[in-house]
């Protein structure tokens, strides 16, 4: 166990416990590197000099903030619990970059995609300089997505911050979070064409992002390409993981209808910026066909 026990560590963790900050813990023992996660229950990192201390006396050489408030099953319960949903999307990360920024401390903040919707009218995906246009400021989003946004407007301009925007994680290890147990749970699914985030890949992606001391700044960390539903159930048929018919929403307005309660941001990102640095993740059809190849049931 490479948690440490002593007080200096390479990465601390805020919300490590959590489905993506998780992958971070496994990463870093696969590889050996020293981490360190803070839990609220230790420590209420959500308070600056509480943080501050905890900074102080382990000194890492990356915060990586994987804490946020992302509904239990999904982004509609984020519309009954809103105050928990800003406090962790939205002030947290200005909490977090005022005492880094003092601290003079490397740290990365965990984003999505979700603060997007569509494509360019070319169908090309959204790069990292394009403007958000799935938030409170455009009025059409869900309040996950809004209290994102405004995370990410807290952090322009951040000193020594990458922000890491990863898009509908999916893994080869069944659990109610990954995109693909939902496709397997749902009884009804909706066919868009979206970006994903193999979440192995992504964290050995943002690692290297740290490693290589790439410039700091925003990297879209999704599996290059985009993909729709239908495709994603061929590969799933393709793969003997189920051998199910899937049922299909007629239109986006009936999904809307029948089973959600928020709009949702189906989006592509573009990838280049993260491929031009020279970090390479696979292919999405590819890496969705491996993740089945896989597939784990705990
Ligand atoms: N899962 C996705 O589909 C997805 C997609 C794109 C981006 N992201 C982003 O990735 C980050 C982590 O998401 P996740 O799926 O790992 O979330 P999660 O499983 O719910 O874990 C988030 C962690 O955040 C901490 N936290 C801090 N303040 C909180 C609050 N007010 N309410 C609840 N939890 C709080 C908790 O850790 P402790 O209590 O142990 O400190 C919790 O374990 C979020 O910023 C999210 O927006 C997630």
């Amino acid at each position: 166990m490479l948690e440490e026990q002593r007080m200096t560590c390479t990465a601390l963790l805020l919300g490590g416990s959590g489905y993506i900050g998780t992958a971070f813990q496994e990463f870093f023992r696969r590889e050996r590197i020293s981490y360190r996660n803070l839990r609220r229950q230790e420590v209420d990192y959500t308070n600056a000099a509480k943080l501050r201390t905890v900074l102080q006396e382990t000194k890492p050489e990356l915060v990586i903030n994987a804490a946020g408030y992302t509904g239990q099953f999904n982004v509609d319960d984020c519309e009954a619990h809103k105050t928990d949903c800003l406090l962790a999307n939205t002030i947290l990360p200005g909490i977090i970059r005022e005492v880094c920024e003092n601290l003079q401390q490397p740290w990365a903040h965990i984003s999505s995609g979700c603060i997007f919707t569509g494509t360019h009218a070319d169908g090309s995906g959204f790069t990292e300089t394009d403007e958000p246009n799935f938030t409170f400021r455009k009025n059409n989003c869900s309040f996950y997505s809004g209290t994102k946004a405004f995370g990410e407007e807290l952090l322009q301009n951040a000193d020594r911050c990458y922000v890491w925007r990863l898009r509908i994680p999916f893994h080869h290890v069944d659990h109610p979070r990954n995109y693909l147990t939902k496709m397997l749970r749902y009884e009804r699914l909706l066919d868009t064409r979206q970006s994903l985030t193999y979440l192995p890949e992504f964290v050995e992606a943002a690692w290297n992002c740290w490693q290589r001391r790439l410039p700091f700044g925003t990297y879209h960390m999704t599996n290059p390409g985009s993909i729709t539903t239908r495709e994603v159930v061929e590969l799933i048929h393709r793969s003997g993981v189920c051998k199910k018919e899937f049922i299909f929403f007629a239109s986006e307005k009936e999904f809307m209808q029948l089973a959600a309660k928020t709009p949702r941001s189906n989006c592509i990102l573009d990838t280049g910026k993260l491929q031009r640095a020279g970090i390479a993740m696979t292919e999405v059809h590819a890496s969705v066909t491996r993740a089945l190849a896989n597939w784990k049931t705990l």
